[in-house]
């Protein structure tokens, strides 16, 4: 069972799981279930007696999270209590999803599984929260930490992500200018759908990043997307300060993923994902 199908990594869930085969999947939206409310998860989840639940909710804008903070909360902490209380209930496997968003950016190298993490906002720390609760209520989760995703039309929460925001201002003709100052590992959903199902599969519980390999800047990535995508813009290189937000947003939060890889688990590098993504996209188109 999935829960925030709709979403730009759970339809992928979604996907992955049906393409293995051997799973009957049952993918629920937001209209189906309300994560925010303990009797609408109970009532849902329990009587379709799961064996495994992928909850790929969330509460994701970041900015948003620190201007409603209790809606943050409500959603990517108690939303995730909830369905853990109701995979107990079930007697299913809490799959949980969270984000590279509870580390600081303190550390120069990418962050293990067992760093400390010391959220800098708001979302970070409301995603934090869910990973406690849903570990303390099923101690054998698995909580899965991905980061920067790009995927089908983008986030839901966000109205779309960061590839196809380069992709619609440079096609518009825009000269673009983007944050080279901060790291992190960018994800195509696709790749962490997939590991997803192969971490279910083999049992695995604990925190795992699941994310591509390597790591980059926003400036890099934007550039890698506008090559590979053939399409001749300015970019210029500038500052996290050059954008003011609401929310501090960590200077470094590349994730190792040394642990899938001791697990024989390894994700393409971020180049050959964003190649695969923006193939998907002019199929689609
Ligand atoms: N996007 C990123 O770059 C990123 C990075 C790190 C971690 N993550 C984590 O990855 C997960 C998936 O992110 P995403 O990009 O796929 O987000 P998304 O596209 O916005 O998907 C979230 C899904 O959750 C549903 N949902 C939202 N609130 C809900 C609620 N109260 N009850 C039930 N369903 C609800 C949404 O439905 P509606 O749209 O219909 O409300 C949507 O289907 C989240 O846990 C997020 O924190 C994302």
């Amino acid at each position: 069972m999935v829960v925030g199908a709709t979403g730009q990594l759970g339809s992928g869930v979604v996907r992955a799981f049906r393409e293995t085969g051997g799973y009957a999947v049952v993918g629920l939206s937001h209209g189906e279930v309300e994560c925010t409310d303990p009797a609408s998860v109970l009532e849902t989840l329990v009587p379709l007696r799961p064996r495994v639940v992928v909850n790929c909710a969330g509460f994701v804008r970041v900015d948003a999270c620190e201007e409603d903070p209790k809606r943050a909360f409500e959603v990517n902490a108690l939303g995730a209590l909830h369905v853990a209380r109701a995979c107990r209930e079930a007697g299913a496997r809490c799959v949980h999803v969270s984000t590279d968003y509870v580390f600081d950016g303190a550390k120069a190298e990418p962050y293990l599984e067992e760093d400390l993490p010391n959220p800098l906002n708001v979302y970070g720390a409301s995603k934090l929260a869910g990973e406690h609760l849903v570990v303390q209520t099923c101690p054998d989760a698995l909580v899965v930490r991905v980061a920067s995703l790009f995927g089908g039309l983008g986030s839901r929460g966000k109205g779309t992500n960061f590839v196809l925001t380069v992709l619609e201002r440079a096609r518009r003709g825009e000269a673009l200018r983007v944050v080279d100052d901060v790291r992190m590992s960018p994800t195509y959903a696709e790749d962490a759908a997939a590991a997803i199902v192969e971490l279910v599969a083999a049992g695995a519980s604990g925190v795992f990043h699941v994310v591509n390999k390597g790591a980059c800047s926003w400036y890099e990535l934007a550039v890698r997307v506008l090559e590979l995508a053939g399409l001749r813009v300015p970019v210029h290189p500038v500052p996290q300060e050059a954008y003011p937000a609401r929310a501090r947003r960590p200077r470094n939060s590349a994730l190792s993923t040394a642990k899938l890889e001791a697990r024989g688990l390894r994700l393409p590098p971020w180049e050959d994902a964003v190649q695969r993504y923006l193939a998907a996209l002019s199929g689609r188109a």
